[in-house]
Formats: structure tokens, sequence, C-alpha cells
């Protein structure tokens, strides 16, 4: 069956589809039905189901008698470490901690956040609250004191397993300084925490509070999983939106598997046994549903990376891995590669590595921009493979399904929608657009299983951020087109969410820490392009009259501030000092047209802007930091 007769298959009987697929998950209770409607516009899949993820990750590959295959690699260039970890060994670990962790008390529906680097245990903490049914909300390690506390406050974990510190090129990063702050700033406060001592950087325990890794799991009695129901959330992601406060995204428990499982052949062309690396990190998405849950899920190895595509020694890294570990898929953000291009634009380091094995590059979490995609097929000579999807939906929205047919790639379109998505271009009456014309992206409702069924305790915010501007249709933000092929392309977005080096940010978040510095009357964040990052976050800065500080130290001090409270991946470097800002009469700011004057493109003049001369001294404050060249 090609792509068409499956897409078409799943459209004239969307339950049976899933129903089909839901087979090759093992069910304590398997579902009686796929579609739970009695909600809608709130949907949800399987919920009669009773279902155990780390089950279906772990135990059963050992049952099934592969217990001896390697499911974990980790890879750390930047430690030099290297460590195997079998689907036996993983399971034994996992089950400890579980039992440690349920001998302290955290049960089903417990919330524990977990905030640790790119080592393998970040795996098994995952593992482990899945195994107990306890809810996971894995943050960023690139995120500061601030942002760690404020999702304490919204999931109010029993627990938090941390790591003592993060790697990154140049310098040690302290978490447990940065747990301690957010602990303290949180109103809601964990029970315990358990913390993973690194060599690296080992942290100084807070007694009666934080338990050393190893010590808290010894003479643990493994713990069995718990079945829990279809609709079970098993577990929360933060992701960003237009304010300061982040969106808790809830995953439930067997949409999340059916869909991942079926994913990894039909997208990723990948059998189980094989080798699958997703280069991200667990505190996003990607590292969620490509580092550990589908290829678990799938009977796959897969690797966990601890370093960059650059620096960590070089820019033959990734060859190096993909030789060493024999990887067949790559999935990656465009970024990285970038990264690679750029240190080595020819690709001579690929030749020191034997990469016969890479079938395929998968790329997402950014706009894959054609330069990028036409070096990575010249150089590794596999095809290079645009997919576009949101921490929302947990999987792909539209790809080139390798695992069913590679459908001719149009270079700058992550191809057509996957089974499951109904996929339409409305305008701004909501009214679908003819092929090739611009609008705002809309699914039809519902979303398929493994989607956001709502957000963590906020279902109004849910409804307002996605459901309300198209009744019918789940709104993904992102703006673009459907060609007469049914190829889609991913233009911007429609709100404040900017993609720095493939991390999502908010220029509204910043924004409200800039407006707290003392000095700052009012400001904007936009995101300018960037040739190696995507975007960049740009900040303007009035500043209140009288103030006797000179701007440069003012911009200083926000750089610093923003740093400080949303963390360094937020990579807010650039900031300038400007009398006012341009708005419409009744006030909006003119965010989009200082990024295209930011970006030298050019733009009409909005018709509502109240005094077209500031357009003029946004582009004169631009120049002084590189921007809006001629
Ligand atoms: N913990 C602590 N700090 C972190 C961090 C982490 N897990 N991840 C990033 N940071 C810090 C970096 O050290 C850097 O700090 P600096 O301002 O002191 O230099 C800052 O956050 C920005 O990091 P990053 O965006 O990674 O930029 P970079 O300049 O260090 O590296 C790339 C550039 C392109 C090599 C890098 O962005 C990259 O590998 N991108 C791939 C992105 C990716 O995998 N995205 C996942 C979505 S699929
Ligand atoms: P995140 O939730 O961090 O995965 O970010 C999701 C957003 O990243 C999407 O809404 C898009 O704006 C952007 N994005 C992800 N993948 C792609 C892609 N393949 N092409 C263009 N934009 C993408």
């Amino acid at each position: 069956m090609g792509y068409a007769d499956v897409y078409n298959g799943w459209k004239a009987d969307p339950e049976g589809f899933w129903m089909e697929a839901a087979k090759a998950i093992d069910w304590d209770t398997p579902p009686s039905r796929a579609l739970d409607d009695s909600n809608a516009p709130l949907y949800e899949w399987f919920t009669d189901a009773r279902v155990n993820t780390c089950w279906n990750a772990v135990d059963r590959h050992v049952e099934a008698g592969r217990g001896d295959q390697v499911a974990i690699i980790y890879d750390s260039p930047i430690t030099g470490a290297k460590r195997n970890i079998t689907y036996s060994e993983l399971r034994d670990k996992v089950a400890r901690l579980a039992g440690a962790l349920s001998a302290k008390g955290v049960a089903k529906g417990d919330r524990v956040i977990i905030y640790m680097p790119m080592v393998p245990e970040a795996l098994e903490a995952m593992l482990a609250c899945s195994r107990l049914g306890a809810i996971h909300s894995v943050v960023f390690g690139g995120f500061a004191a601030n942002e760690l506390a404020v999702r304490i406050d919204d999931c109010a974990p029993k627990c938090v397993i941390a790591g003592s510190c993060g790697i990154e090129p140049g310098r040690v990063v302290e978490y447990k300084p940065l747990l301690d702050g957010a602990i303290d700033l949180a109103s809601s406060k964990p029970e315990f925490c358990v913390i993973l001592q690194r060599d690296e950087g080992p942290a100084e325990l807070t007694e009666g509070r934080d338990h050393e890794w190893h010590a808290f799991q010894a003479g643990a009695e493994p713990a069995p999983c718990v079945a829990v129901e279809g609709n079970h959330p098993a577990y929360i992601l933060y992701t960003s939106g237009t304010t300061g406060q982040p969106k808790g995204v809830v995953r439930p428990t067997a949409g999340h598997l059916v869909a991942l499982n079926w994913t990894m052949k039909n997208i990723y062309g990948v059998d189980p046994g094989e080798v699958f690396w997703a280069a991200s990190d667990v505190g996003w998405v990607v590292g969620h549903s490509y580092i550990c849950y589908a290829p678990l899920i799938t009977g796959n190895t897969t690797i966990v990376f601890e370093g960059k595509p650059i620096g960590t020694p070089d820019a033959g890294t990734f060859w190096r891995v993909i030789s060493e570990h024999d990887v067949k898929a790559l999935f990656t953000a465009p970024t990285a590669f970038r990264a690679i291009k750029r240190a080595d634009p020819k690709g001579v380091l690929i030749a020191d590595y034997d990469i016969s094995g890479l079938r395929t590059l998968f790329l997402a979490g950014e706009r894959a921009d054609p330069d990028t995609i036409e070096w990575a097929e010249a150089k590794l000579g596999v095809p290079v493979i645009d997919h576009w999807w949101q921490t929302e939906t947990g999987w792909a929205i539209a790809a080139n399904p390798m695992g069913i047919e590679h459908l001719t790639v149009k270079i700058g379109s992550p191809s057509v929608a996957m089974p499951g998505w109904d996929v339409q271009v409305l305008g701004e009456d909501g009214h679908p657009m003819p092929p090739g014309e611009l609008g705002a992206i809309a699914v039809k409702l519902p979303l398929p299983p493994g989607t956001l069924p709502t957000l963590w305790h906020a279902e109004e915010r849910f409804r307002k951020s996605y459901l309300n501007t198209f009744p019918g249709y789940y709104e993904t933000g992102d703006a673009g087109m459907i060609d007469a092929d049914g190829y889609l392309y991913i233009m911007a977005r429609t709100d404040d969410v900017i993609n720095v080096a493939g991390h999502r940010l908010s220029t509204g978040a910043m924004e409200e820490v800039l407006a707290s510095h003392p000095d700052v009357a009012e400001c904007a964040v936009i995101g300018a392009s960037d040739e190696l990052k995507g975007q960049l976050p740009v900040g303007f800065l009035c500043t209140n009259s009288g103030t006797s500080k000179p701007d440069a130290e003012i911009v200083a001090e926000c750089v610093k501030l923003v740093r400080d409270r949303i963390g360094p991946v937020a990579a807010f470097k650039h900031a300038v000092v400007v009398d006012r800002l341009p708005k419409t009469r009744s006030g909006k700011i003119l965010r989009a047209t200082m990024v295209k004057i930011a970006d030298n493109e050019s733009y009409k003049l909005p018709a509502t802007i109240d005094d077209p001369a500031i357009l003029d001294e946004i582009r004169t404050a631009l120049r002084t930091i590189g921007y809006a060249q001629a």
C-alpha cells in the first residue's frame, strides 16, 4: 500500500485505523473502542483501556527474549564516557528506582519533576515514573531557577529528580544551586529530591530533603508496572506560549503508545533491533518521543548523546557516532547541520568514518532551509526528510513516510499530512484557502491519538489557545499553505513564539522580564533572522525619563536579567535603547514590521501606523548592533 492508500484508509475509517494500530501494544485491558467524543470538542482516545507505558517500552522486550539487546547507548564526547545498557539491565534499574520512589510514597498520579542533563539516568527516571503511573515533567537544563520554579508551582511535584550538574563546552553548569533557588522561589515545595552526583560537579546535599541517587535505591524492592487508564496523563511537558507562564502540555498514556509505535516503522522506516538516534535533548518533545519512548516501545536501540554537533571535539562527531554505533536513522534540528556545515563546509571529516549504514536523515523543530537540506543530501548521500510537528502533537503532523512510501521530496516542504491529520489552511474568516494561498494552518478535530487532550489544570487556556479561533479545528499557531499536490509549507508563527536553534521560546516571556528592570518603561522583543540559529531575540528598550544610567549599562543588565530569569538557552544577547516603539493608532506594537526592518526585507507601511518616522529610528538603532544592514 502506498501513502495515498494508507491516508485514505484512515480517512474512511479513523477508528478502525487506530484500533488496528493498537494491536501492536500490550494491554492489561484492551480498548473496546478508539475515540471518546463524549466531551467534544475535547477528545480522548482508548479511555476504557488499561495499560502501562514502561511495560511496553522495557519489560515486554525482555519477556519476548530481547533482554540482551542494547536498549540505550550512552555516548558522551563531552566527558569521554560511553556505556551500553541492555533491555534486561534497563528493566532492573527502572524497577529498582521505581521501587525506591514508591517506598517514599510516589504513586499513580503524583507529579515528579526531572531536571537532568543528557545521561541515561534521565530516561531511567522517566521510565520509573511511567512504571508507577506517576506523571513526570522534564525541565530542560538550560532553563534558569525561575523557569523551574514556575513549573514546580504549576504541577506541584511530590519529588524532583535532578543531576548535580550539566556540562556545556567550556563550563560545568551546576544544577543544584538552580534547583535550590527554584525550590526557594516556589510556593509548592517538593517533599524530597533525588540527586545524581556527577564527578564533574558533585553537589552538596540538603540534609533531610536530598537523597543521593545510588543510596536512595540501595536495597529497594523492584516495583511492578501499574496499569493505568488509557487517558491517564503519561507526562506534562511545558512549552512556550505567548506569556511568561508556559503551557503544560498533557500527554495521554494509551494514545502516546499507539501513535509513537506506529511512527517508528511508517515514518522513520526502522525495524526493531536497529539503532535510532535523535540528537536532541530529553528536555524537549523530540527527546521525549524519539530519544526515550518511541524507540524503546518498538524495541530499537536509542542513543543518549551528551555533546554538541561541533566542538565536542569537532564537526565530525555526528559521523563518528553514526559509524561507531551503526545508526540507521538520525533525527536532529536543521541548526545542528548549519553548525556542522559552517565548521566543515566541504564535509571533509565525513571521509574519516564509514557512515554507509545510515539510511535517512530526519529534520524537524524549525524551518529546514534549502541550502542545509541540499548540503546534507550531497554530503551524506541519503534522503533528507523535513517533517513538521509540535510539543502539543508529540509526533509528526506532516512528513514523508519512509516506511510506507518515499514520496517525491519538494525542498522547502515537510511533505504531506500523516494519517490522523486533516490539515487545512484557513483564512481569517475560518474558510479554507485555495491551494497555494497563505493562511493559518489548522487541523480538523479530533486530533489523532497521542496529542494533547488539554493543558495541565488549564482547560480554559487550552480552549482559548487552540480551539476557539476556528470552531471545529485545532489552531497550530503556524501559518503557511498547501500546494495543489497536498504538500504543506510552514512559513511563520502567528503568535509570539520564536525558534532559536530549534528551541521554542516566547518573546512575550522575555518582554515580561525586561519590563521588570527598574529603568525600563516599555519594551518589545522580536525574533530576527540568524544564519546559524534560525532566529535570535532582539530587544528594544524605552527607558524611564530622568534615568541617569548609561544605555549600555541598562542593556547589559537586561541581557543578564533574561539569562538569570529564563536561562542561557534564550540566547538573549542583543538589545537597543530607543526613544519610542512603532505602534498602531490603537497602541499595538508593530513587531512584524520591526522584524522586516531587522532582516532588511521590504515591508508595506502599516496603514494604521501612528508615526512612520519611528521606523527610521528603529532602523538606525538596529544598525548599531549589526542588523538592518543595507
Ligand atoms: N544546560 C545548560 N545550558 C545550556 C544547555 C543545557 N542543557 N543547552 C544549551 N545551554 C546554553 C549554552 O551553553 C549556551 O550558553 P552561552 O550563552 O553561555 O554560550 C546557550 O544555552 C545557548 O545554547 P545553544 O542554543 O545550544 O547554542 P550554542 O551556541 O551553544 O550552540 C548549536 C549552537 C547550533 C551547536 C546548538 O544550538 C545545537 O546543537 N543545536 C541543535 C538544537 C537541538 O538539538 N534542538 C532540539 C530540538 S529538535
Ligand atoms: P516545538 O513545540 O518546540 O517542537 O516547536 C514547534 C514549532 O516549531 C512549530 O509550531 C513550528 O513553528 C516549528 N517547526 C517545527 N518543525 C518545523 C518544520 N519542519 N518546519 C518549519 N517549522 C517547524
